[in-house]
């Protein structure tokens, strides 16, 4: 911002709690949840689901784990009116869940609420009322303490009034002065007392206080300062559950939550990837995950994201971006090439170790999770570009070809990989990895072209002779050759007949994986005799034997260059 536009601005007070203890605390349970896709979420999407689109979602939150799910605002308009009278008429609702209905402390608004809600089994009837100054001096014209403390009383006095008038269905009571985050402690702290003095809750029949971070004016450390200040000096603190219900204006909404958690709350109100008002609700699989990733359960299942976020983006019409935690396109994918060799060698290392322990940790350099473990596949986890290394090309014709190139062949193929990455400016697809990696360096067969190899048992034990005949150019070479193995057999033929320029190195082969079952890969790296240069190449062929001869041959063709 320009310095003139900064002036505008003011530092948000500290709240002074010398003896805060939360710092100290760590998160080792998770809390209650509960889901507002169906009521603030919906609220904010340019075109709210449809009642078909509620039930569906509601669905799925069930099915993740919910078991607290606010279903809407049915005194706000019919639509959700019409959608809890279709959950409870049509008996959509299990057994253990139960629904949340939010309502402003308004008494036609209660009224209608508490008609909403008949013959639920149980339901949270959710009052609120703003009572930040900014609120009371903006919204509701100077409106005093005094007034809004006795808005939200009058609010309960009615809810409590009116509870019997559902006998089938258990109340659970909740109430949230909105705008808590820029609400005097003090104040915030009056409102609710009034409320929990009028319900009355007992450690057997709890009430919730719900906080809400309806605008994130300030850091994640005050608002936790705010929860563990509201947690000492509420009246019946062993009668309540106190809730967290974070919004993302500063980007921080999980930040908040979890130091909420730290500072005693034992509910948490949010969204699924943080759908809701302006930059949203807190995200729900957000957290879980977080808590998840650090060994605690939570009694949600995300082990489907993929599956999750295209309902999710259906119904909503919202777009996850690539690189939201968990869910996003990009989030376990690596580009850079360091970050491609130590994932490489971190999940190589993962297989030694779990077969002696299929117990181990996690471990996984750059990854905090197991990405199949919420429904994401390794094959998307590299990709390849002109930034990435000889380990993440290596990885990718490994984990999704079949190509365990021997580690000293993977600068030669991973230069020439990302070279061509480079030179078309873009990423590069796993097929097309493989199709590079096949032009240039698997069965080549110019300049020489190998036209026949026939091998014999040699004079002595071991020894394997061999007639073979080979093209280069227009020239036809045939003869024979003797060696410890057919490669070897070949080699002695090349310097027979004066095309052995090089000494070999090294070679590999193993059972192609992915590809037929019957095919073999095998990799020769030669040495050039006049510069030392190393060179590897590669066979591919049904018999074992073949492919090393290819592989010879490619590498060949690789020295004299025209590949
Ligand atoms: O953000 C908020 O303050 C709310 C309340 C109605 C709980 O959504
Ligand atoms: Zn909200």
């Amino acid at each position: 911002m320009k310095p003139a536009s900064i002036r505008k601005y003011r530092p948000f007070p500290a709240v002074s709690l010398p003896d805060r203890q939360w710092p100290n605390r760590i998160i080792d349970h998770a809390p209650r949840w509960c889901s507002v896709d169906l009521r603030d979420g919906n609220q904010a999407l340019p075109q709210p689901m449809t009642v078909e689109e509620k039930l569906e979602f509601f669905d799925v939150l069930v099915r993740v784990g919910f078991k607290e799910i606010e279903v809407g605002f049915p005194s706000a308009a019919d639509t959700e009116f019409n959608f809890l009278r279709r959950l409870i008429d049509e008996n959509r609702i299990p057994e253990d869940v139960t629904i949340q209905v939010l309502v402003q402390t308004r008494e036609h608004l209660i009224r209608r609420t508490f008609e909403a809600i008949a013959g639920a089994r149980r339901a949270i009837v959710h009052i609120y009322n703003s009572t930040s100054p900014l609120q009371r001096r903006v919204t509701f014209g100077n409106a005093s303490q005094d007034e809004i403390r006795e808005i939200a009383a009058a609010g309960a006095r009615l809810v409590k009034e009116l509870v019997p008038s559902v006998p089938q269905t258990e109340v659970v009571l909740q109430y949230s002065p909105e705008s808590f985050s820029d609400t005097e402690l003090d104040f915030a702290l009056e409102c609710c007392n009034a409320v929990i003095d009028i319900w009355q809750p007992t450690p057997e029949r709890k009430m919730i206080i719900n906080l809400p971070d309806t605008v994130q004016w300030t850091t994640p450390n005050v608002h936790a300062d705010m929860i563990e200040w509201m947690c000492r000096h509420l009246n019946r603190r062993d009668s309540l559950h106190v809730s967290l219900h974070t919004h993302n204006d500063r980007g921080t909404g999980t930040a908040a939550t979890e130091l909420g958690l730290m500072a005693g709350a034992d509910r948490v109100e949010g969204t699924l990837f943080g759908n809701g008002e302006r930059t949203g609700n807190l995200d729900i699989v957000n957290v879980a995950l977080n808590l998840n990733s650090h060994g605690i359960a939570t009694g949600l299942d995300f082990s489907d994201l993929p599956s999750l976020r295209a309902v999710y983006e259906r119904v909503t019409r919202m777009s996850i971006p690539s690189r939201h935690p968990y869910v996003g396109e990009l989030v376990f994918t690596a580009f850079s090439g360091s970050h491609q060799d130590a994932i490489k060698k971190g999940f190589d290392r993962r297989e030694r170790e779990l077969r002696d322990d299929p117990e181990v940790p996690w471990g996984v350099p750059y990854l905090t999770i197991d990405p199949q473990d919420v429904g994401r596949s390794y094959e998307a986890i590299i990709r390849i570009n002109s930034q990435s290394g000889k380990g993440g090309v290596a990885y990718v014709l490994d984990h999704e070809h079949g190509f365990d190139l021997p580690k000293t062949m993977h600068p030669q193929v991973g230069q020439y990989i990302y070279g061509q990455a480079d030179a078309l400016s873009r990423e590069l697809t796993n097929d097309e990895i493989r199709e590079l990696f096949l032009q240039k360096f698997v069965n080549l067969e110019s300049p020489m072209t190998l036209i026949d190899f026939e091998p014999s048992p040699g004079e002595t034990k071991g020894e394997v002779a061999c007639r073979a005949t080979v093209r280069i150019g227009d020239q036809i070479f045939e003869g024979g050759g003797r060696g410890n193995g057919p490669i070897n057999a070949f080699v002695h033929f090349l310097a027979e007949v004066g095309q052995k320029n090089f000494n070999v190195v090294d070679y590999r082969s193993h059972a192609l994986r992915g590809g037929s079952d019957a095919d073999s890969a095998a990799y020769v790296q030669l040495r050039r005799q006049d510069d030392g240069r190393l060179i590897w190449g590669c066979g591919v062929d049904s018999s074992i034997e073949m492919a090393g001869l290819r592989a010879v041959v490619s590498a060949w063709n690789l020295i004299h260059g025209e590949n």
